[in-house]
């Protein structure tokens, strides 16, 4: 028989628990789809002693990751500790020099280091694959990488953080608040260590970051990415939205345009009617557009231990095939370095604010708004108790640049009682 595929797997938590359960409980199978046995030689955590519920006691224990990543019998890297910097990082470099393919869910390290880690280890002739990095178990790498190899990818976008989709649906359907609905994410132990990651939007744009690099062959660009997170859309935000037949939803959208590479990763309304406006819960949709297979629609679970591992060893069974597609799927050399471009493309905006309630407010309002260029399309005061007046306006098409401008003219008007919250309404 040939020689086993060996895993070395440094983090043993909810994605590393999930890989080695399904490499002990799908034996036969992936040898029979592989035609070699892959097997756990070495793991590595940080606390030795935890119950994980699974069996460890075939494997060697490495305390630290980077001695793991260089042991003699293994062959691949695994590496699902997270983390940007750190050991991660440091494993990973270890593993690519001590000449092993590495297989990471680690979108953050990817987002930030993926060029030059990709470039080390093409240079090294080893690969390093990320399909469980973006969107959990929805094997959205391969669907770009092999699928649609043969289009001109013109544009990508999606709902890629499990967790921002969970909050706004589950506020929609419960009526609860921002924070309270956070508090219950928190306690289901839905929220990354940092939450920030999650809720403003930082996860999803290193999702984005690396789709954008595979999908138009370009250097991974997180820094440019416009984002702005969820921390700002209030239940009445949820609720007006609804009443005019939307939903709001963490939208990614990037596209490579004469303009140069746009990214954008923010708070949305999209129909409800859409198959966007329709995802629930936890679940990720990512929608790809290509010349000549036109739109494709991948959604299923972004996140959790099954879907999660399920992408880890899709990389793990290639590598075991003997197939070695690069890091963005064209050597990280060969990337290109595109302009950033803001999002130019006009579309209708959800603007909602307070006002103080006093004569002749929101003439002022509407007064800079058509200073600015920006036509309104509907608008509507709120009943209230107090002297703020809750405004919402609906906008024609005006580009983000006009209603910026807009924006920042109201603070002279000396009638806005809070920022304002301005949400694009994107046709899906
Ligand atoms: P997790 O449950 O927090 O597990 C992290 C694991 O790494 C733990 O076993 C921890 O050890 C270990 N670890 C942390 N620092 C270490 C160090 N310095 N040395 C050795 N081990 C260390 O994380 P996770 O949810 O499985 O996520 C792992 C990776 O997958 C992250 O990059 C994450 O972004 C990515 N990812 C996760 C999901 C998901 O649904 N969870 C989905 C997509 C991608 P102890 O257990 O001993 O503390
Ligand atoms: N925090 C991420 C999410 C985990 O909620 O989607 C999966 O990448």
């Amino acid at each position: 028989m040939t020689e086993p595929l060996r895993l070395g797997i440094a983090g043993l938590g909810t994605v590393g628990a999930g890989v080695v359960k399904i490499v002990r409980q799908k034996a036969n199978l992936l040898t029979a789809r592989t035609g070699r046995p892959v097997v756990i030689t070495a793991v590595s955590a940080r606390s030795r002693d935890k119950d994980r519920g699974v069996n460890l006691s075939d494997f060697a224990w490495e305390d630290d990751p980077v001695k793991l990543a260089q042991r003699d019998d293994v062959d691949v890297f695994v590496e699902l500790m997270g983390g940007a910097d750190g050991p991660a990082k440091a494993a990973t470099e270890a593993a690519i020099a001590a000449g092993k393919d590495v297989v990471t869910a680690n979108k953050a390290m990817l987002a930030l280091h993926g060029q030059e880690l990709a470039l080390s280890a093409e240079a090294a002739g080893r690969v390093i694959r990320l399909e469980a990095a973006v969107a959990g178990g929805i094997p959205v790498v391969k669907a770009l990488t092999e699928g649609l190899a043969g289009n001109q990818i013109e544009r990508v976008m999606g709902v890629m953080n499990g967790t921002c989709n969970y909050i706004l649906t589950r506020m929609e359907s419960a009526g609860l608040p921002y924070a309270e609905v956070f508090e219950e994410a928190n306690q289901l132990g839905y929220l990354e260590a940092d939450p920030t990651l999650d809720v403003g939007g930082i996860d999803a744009g290193h999702k984005l970051a690396l789709l954008a690099s595979i999908a138009f062959g370009t250097k991974v660009a997180f820094d440019d990415v416009e984002l702005e997170g969820i921390e700002r859309i209030t239940i009445d935000d949820i609720e007006q939205a609804a009443d005019m037949g939307y939903k709001i939803k963490l939208l990614g959208v990037a596209q490579l345009t004469g303009r140069g590479l746009e990214q954008r990763m923010s708070p949305c309304l999209v129909p409800a009617i859409s198959p966007l406006g329709q995802l629930e819960g936890g679940t990720n949709m990512v929608v790809l557009e290509g010349d000549h297979v036109g739109q494709i629609v991948l959604r299923g679970a972004g996140a959790g231990e099954g879907p999660t591992a399920s992408a880890v060893m899709s990389d793990v069974l290639d590598i075991a095939r003997g197939i070695r597609v690069s890091t963005f799927g064209q050597p990280a050399d060969m990337l290109e370095a595109a302009k950033a471009a803001k999002s130019a493309a006009p579309a209708p905006y959800y603007l909602r604010m307070t006002l103080h309630d006093k004569p002749g407010a929101l003439a002022k309002i509407a007064t800079v708004l058509g200073e600015s260029g920006v036509s309104v399309d509907r608008m509507r005061q709120y009943s209230h108790e107090d002297t703020s007046a809750p405004v919402l306006i609906v906008t024609h098409k005006t580009t983000r640049a006009a209603l910026d401008d807009a924006i920042a003219g109201f603070e002279a008007t000396g009638v806005v009682a809070s920022p304002p919250v301005a949400i694009r309404i994107e046709t899906v």
